[in-house]
């Protein structure tokens, strides 16, 4: 907390340090309450900061200075200085060793980061600025160091006890205490430094790298997980196989370690040889985990391993470069997901979360580019953007360079910054070295918020078997960016011959593009004309998403229905269908809104009726066609937000096609129904994915036989993935107490087990019934509840206000009202996570004036508490 208001850091003032540390020394002697950290830093100045005489600053917060030294001389009082953020030397040699021995207070840090301790465990997190609570230290990604490590505990209570890279020396020590002595070869940032300590148990295996050499992989959990890491283990032993294959990447210490703890502020931390996973990020059980969340176990654990290269070994300049490691990174494990599971779906997935999510943050007060300029707390930049955007705009690199010549783009830029922490731009420019594209405009896409709206026309000229396309771009105006420039967007498309149904061969400026092909958008306007169209066609725009906008085109009813049907692009096929359930649905609000009778579009329902009786080998993809667009999506293209109307609109259409179609819906689910054993492969995943799609369908109407499908399907108990279907369902219904019994047996069920609780509460407080308030305010009451648990929090207070929309936008702002008094509490306990939960409240322009002055009276009544940096940089932005 300050007591003035936090300033924001520039980009454009960056500078090297003034003095870099080669080597660093730790120990630590572990006490729940007083931790003492003993530090010996290896110091010399930096080559390109030789101005006269600089002071020696070092970050530190909350720590307890207890002696400092320089080159074995003990400092007096006046030859140093320290504050609340640092630690001034005035005098130093040009090279010198530090000595600093601190006191920390893990058991007291509720903020998760730094060291802490979560459930008798001490662990750390330091991306991004978790380092300075631990000791002084220049805490900024372009110092890098060895490290070598020692850990002091208490034998009984602490067996285990690991820290980066290799174990060298152990052994007792007097009091009942052990030591372990860890040492790091490669140089590192103080962010991916990480300590363990706890009564752990290991799962071990081994790999067998590319050059032959054995790597010991160990998970390490409480006692009772042990039977929940045979996915994540695999899933990494794959991922190291798949890095090697793929990018030609090589592991390179002689241990991995994944570590899982309960409490922690994100998903998992990239820490060099020895990641820390939250729980509910790497534990799985097939009683206990749903199909998504074996997959999303399967992406994170990849996405932390290829860490190892696209930010450990190569790492970033500032935290401005953050996109550098975590844009890649993504673009890495999407790529790894997409090969092991069904890529289409892997596809429709990550786009239907980005142009929800993602869309309307860029829309939103906090709107940033993929490379900030400027921050207050970079805690706050762990967005959608930064990682998700920034993982569009390096799939747009591949498709622009062609996978050869971007492998080529990434070999170099992995060979030439080996050991060193780079830019964006040092990344972009290997991928213009290789390729000899100019890709000065592209670099737009990482300084410029906001989404690109591209405006689409065309016209079929029969006379001269023409197509004009004509497409015209704008960029909205964002915070602090008001003009934009036109950006290079890559939109792949087709022609869909009307008659033929086939893809047309395409002809540019006499040009032969073949049937699938990317034209290249620079300009503000720019007319395409296809030459030799021999029939009408439809045009297949933006196929596979190709580029991180909004596309509008004039498509008619039939069109959509069309392409549904043939377009060879899957994504662009189930794209057309969603859009066709937007029109639909856009009728459907008004007449809510109206009060006039809803009609069904007899066109959705004959478009769910061809899906349903087609024969199809992709039940995957099937599954993805039948889900209309979430709330939040249709909430996106609606100028001013109507929860009630598109919660009625929604309901609506799944109830109407759940009559129409009854028996197709029986049929599907009662076809996909199996007994076998449960295994996370994507045959599997598919057909429960459609099975439950279709129950979903049946329980709209929640007819007798429907209730009872979806009660057996609980009772039988046979995966998590149908219980939690059936559960939710039965507690979504409208018909009264129905679910009670299913929730009571449930919770009793997994009381001990704090992952399948966290599913337990989301499932309650997601209910669209007007009692949800009142559950979510009971369940807060609730012995498996904490605040200071950031799993819980999402599950509980998260799931309410990001998914529960009718009751969080409740007319009466109760939703609102209870979401600013847990902000105001965490702000106080967990800043970063009081920062993130606030979001839903920072969208108040998307409503009607009466909920807009409801919202910002809660974000004013948390502006008058003493905020800490993050809370303040969100309120700041979403009042401006
Ligand atoms: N680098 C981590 C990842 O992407 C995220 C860590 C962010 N942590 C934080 N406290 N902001 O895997
Ligand atoms: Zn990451």
């Amino acid at each position: 907390m300050s007591a003035s208001a936090p300033q924001p850091i520039y980009l454009n003032d960056y500078r090297p340090p003034a003095y870099r540390v080669t080597h660093t020394e730790l120990k630590f002697d572990l006490v729940s309450s007083a931790t003492r950290v003993i530090a010996r830093l290896h110091l010399e100045r930096h080559p390109e900061r030789q101005e006269g005489e600089l002071p020696l600053v070092l970050d530190g917060e909350q720590l307890r200075l207890l002696h400092i030294a320089i080159d074995g001389q003990a400092l007096e009082d006046d030859e140093y200085d320290v504050n609340e953020s640092h630690l001034t030397v005035y005098r130093v040699p040009s090279t010198f060793v530090l000595d600093t021995e601190v006191e920390v207070d893990p058991e007291a840090n509720t903020a998760l980061e730094g060291l802490y301790l979560s459930n008798g465990m001490f662990c750390t997190q330091c991306e991004a600025e978790g380092f300075r609570r631990i000791t002084f230290y220049p805490d900024r990604p372009d110092v890098m160091a060895t490290f070598s490590t020692t850990v002091i505990g208490d034998k009984g209570s602490l067996p285990v006890l690991l820290s980066n890279g290799n174990p060298v020396e152990q052994g007792d020590l007097p009091n009942g205490k052990h030591f372990v002595t860890w040492d790091d070869p490669h140089p590192k940032p103080c962010y991916l430094f990480a300590l363990v300590a706890g009564d752990l148990q290991k799962v071990e295996d081994h790999f067998t790298t590319m050059s032959g050499r054995d790597v010991t992989l160990q998970l390490w959990v409480e006692e009772e997980n042990l039977s929940k890491t045979d996915h994540a283990m695999a899933s990494l032993k794959r991922a190291m196989k798949w890095d090697e294959e793929t990018y030609g990447r090589e592991y390179d210490l002689d241990r991995f370690m994944i570590v899982a703890v309960n409490d922690f502020n994100m998903g998992a931390m990239e820490n060099k040889g020895l990641n820390i996973f939250n729980s509910a990020a790497v534990l799985t059980h097939p009683q206990t985990a749903t199909d998504a969340t074996f997959q999303r176990v399967e992406g994170i654990v990849a996405h932390e391993y290829f860490h190892n290269w696209s930010g450990n070994r190569v790492t970033c300049r500032d935290w401005f470069q953050l996109s550098l490691k975590e844009g890649f990174t993504v673009f890495r494990d999407q790529c790894f997901s997409a090969d092991t599971n069904s890529a289409p779906v892997k596809r429709i997935e990550d786009v239907s979360f980005f142009r929800t999510a993602q869309f309307a943050e860029d829309a939103g007060p906090t709107a940033h580019p993929v490379q900030p300029d400027h921050y207050i707390e970079i805690g706050n930049f762990y967005t959608l953007t930064i990682y998700e955007k920034g993982a569009e705009i390096v799939r747009m690199l591949r498709n622009l360079l062609g996978w050869e010549a971007f492998r080529q783009g990434s070999d170099l830029y992995f060979q030439r910054y080996d050991g060193q922490a780079v830019t964006i731009e040092d990344f972009v420019e290997c991928m213009a070295e290789v390729s000899g594209l100019d890709l000065g405009q592209f670099m737009r896409w990482y300084f410029q918020a906001g989404t690109p709206e591209i405006d689409a026309i065309g016209e079929y000229d029969y006379a001269k078997g023409e197509y004009r396309l004509t497409l015209r771009q704008r960029t909205p105006p964002t915070p602090d960016q008001h003009e934009k420039l036109p950006l290079h967007i890559p939109v792949r498309m087709g022609l869909v011959g009307t008659k033929s149904g086939k893809d047309l061969s395409m002809t540019l400026e006499g040009e032969s593009l073949g049937t699938d092909a990317v034209i290249h958008l620079r300009d503000e306007e720019q007319e395409f004309v296809f030459t030799d169209i021999a029939e009408a066609p439809v045009p297949s725009l933006l196929r596979g998403f190709s580029a991180p906008v909004k596309l509008r085109f004039p498509y008619g009813r039939e069109d959509l229905a069309f392409l549904l049907q043939h377009d060879s692009d899957g994504f662009n096929r189930w794209d057309s269908g969603q859009r066709l359930a937007l029109l639909a649905l856009d009728d459907l609000i008004a007449a809510h809104r109206n009060g006039v009778e809803k009609v069904m579009d007899s066109r959705v329902t004959e478009a769910f009726r061809g899906l349903l009786t087609t024969d199809t080998d992709d039940k995957a993809v099937l599954a993805e066609m039948l889900t209309l667009p979430s709330e939040a999506y249709i909430a996106e293209q609606q100028p001013v937000v109507d929860v009630d109307a598109i919660h009625a609109a929604r309901t609506f259409v799944k109830q109407a096609l759940a009559l129409a179609l009854r028996d197709e819906f029986m049929a599907v689910y009662r076809a996909n129904q199996s007994d076998a054993p449960y295994v996370p492969e994507p045959r599997q995943i598919a057909q429960r994915s459609l099975k439950n799609v279709a129950l979903s369908y049946l329980m709209a109407i929640e007819d007798e036989e429907a209730v009872e499908l979806a009660r057996n399907q609980f009772e039988d108990g046979h995966n998590m993935t149908d219980v939690r279907t059936a559960l939710t369902l039965l507690t979504h219904s409208s018909r009264g107490d129905i679910a009670d019994p299913a929730l009571k047996a449930f919770g009793e069920k997994w009381a001990h087990d704090p992952l399948v609780m966290d599913q337990w509460f989301s499932i309650q407080v997601t209910r669209p019934q007007s009692d949800a308030l009142e559950r979510v305010k009971f369940l807060m009451d609730h012995p498996a509840f904490s605040l200071t648990n950031p799993n819980k929090v999402r599950a509980l207070i998260g799931a309410f206000a990001g998914q529960n929309r009718v009751n969080f936008h409740r007319a009466d702002g109760e939703g609102y009202r209870l979401l600013a008094d847990v902000v105001i509490e965490l702000n106080k306990l967990n800043p970063e996570i009081a920062a993130r939960i606030i979001t839903p409240l920072t969208r108040w322009q998307r409503f009607d004036e009466s909920r807009q002055a409801l919202m910002k009276a809660e974000l004013e009544r948390i502006r008058a508490e003493e905020l800490s940096s993050n809370v303040y940089e969100v309120i700041e932005k979403a009042l401006a």
